[in-house]
């Protein structure tokens, strides 16, 4: 059968700036992104003549709400993959099945749809060019695309470390840090909506001035370099749509965590732990009180094809 499989990573805002909201219905941002091993797999294969795009979504160890929650029609990000990179290719739409399988929370701040949608323009490009006898993209045409898509979705491409300026999506790729970082990632049982969040920023209006963030990050040569460093501007505003997730950052600081910050627009809140072995302690703690918690590291490498 034809048949190809793609990963993409989850990604953390160590530093996440925004300014002001700019015509185009966006905020201009300034982050220092973080790539995770918690990676979205997706499986493109050939689907019965006539059937057009069916999706099908699974989950590895993920509360049944975050599979459930996944659009499995034309909206979600995986089929706008397709008919854009067909558009590009100038070929017609194809009959395909796309089998995805989730890791990364729903609607939690860590580009899981982003994700889904990095791993499918890689898997999809190699699967018309395999089967559909296309020409082959470049990064940069898929990189392109991804911007078209969604503000994270072109770092889930790049993966590792990376500057985002514009909306997130004008990335400038920067060295890895030399040393692993744990995370301890803890997820309520209620999502927020990015677009909620942004609006309640913008109630807030505490805009940022941006920092060099390429210097910034130069400096950074330990984990404890990076431990008062870490900032999220959007953390005011998710807090106030959600204040009970200031008990959960105190709990979490109080567990042992270095420093616990809300992920990109919430409502996750990602933990810098000093080993594994104490983000799967504290993940194990949570557990028990209705929080959701996942454990994920760094280095990840951005979407490439599997199997
Ligand atoms: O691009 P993405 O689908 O991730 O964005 C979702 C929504 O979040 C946008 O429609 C916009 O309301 C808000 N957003 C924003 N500024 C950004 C990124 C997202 O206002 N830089």
């Amino acid at each position: 059968m034809n048949k190809v499989s793609a990963s993409a990573p989850a990604k953390v805002n160590l530093i996440f700036e925004v300014g002001q909201l700019e015509q185009t219905g966006y905020h201009n941002v300034n982050s220092l992104f973080l790539a995770l091993d918690l990676r979205e797999e997706v499986t493109v294969s050939s689907g019965l003549p006539g059937t057009g795009i069916s999706i099908f979504v699974k989950g590895d160890g993920l509360p049944a709400r975050h599979i459930s929650a996944v659009p499995t029609d034309e909206s979600n990000l995986v089929a706008k993959v397709v008919i854009l990179l067909s558009r590009k290719l100038g070929i017609e739409i194809p009959d395909l099945q796309i089998d995805i399988f989730k890791r990364i929370p729903v609607a939690g701040g860590m580009a899981g749809g982003s994700a889904d949608a990095a791993a499918m323009l890689i898997a999809f490009s190699a699967y018309a060019h395999q089967y559909l006898n296309t020409r082959e993209l470049t990064l940069e045409e898929l990189l392109d695309a991804g911007s078209e898509l969604g503000s994270d979705i072109s770092f889930c491409v790049l993966g590792q470390l990376a500057i985002g300026t514009g909306r997130g999506n004008q990335l400038s790729a920067i060295t890895p840090f030399s040393f692993e970082t744990h995370w301890l990632l803890a997820i309520s049982q209620q999502g927020l909506s990015t677009p909620s969040v942004y609006n309640k920023f913008d109630d807030l209006g505490n805009f940022s001035s941006f920092r060099d963030l390429a210097s910034v990050s130069q400096g950074i040569h330990t984990i404890e370099d990076l431990v008062p460093l870490l900032h999220n501007d959007l953390e005011p505003a998710a807090l106030s749509l959600m204040p009970q997730l200031r008990t959960l950052i105190s709990s979490i600081e109080e567990l042992g965590a270095l420093r616990a910050i809300v992920s990109g627009s919430g409502p996750t809140i990602a933990a810098l732990c000093s080993s594994k072995e104490q983000a799967k302690s504290i993940a194990e703690t949570l557990n028990g009180q209705e929080i959701f918690a996942l454990v994920a590291s760094s280095p990840a490498l951005g979407a490439n094809l599997e199997g």
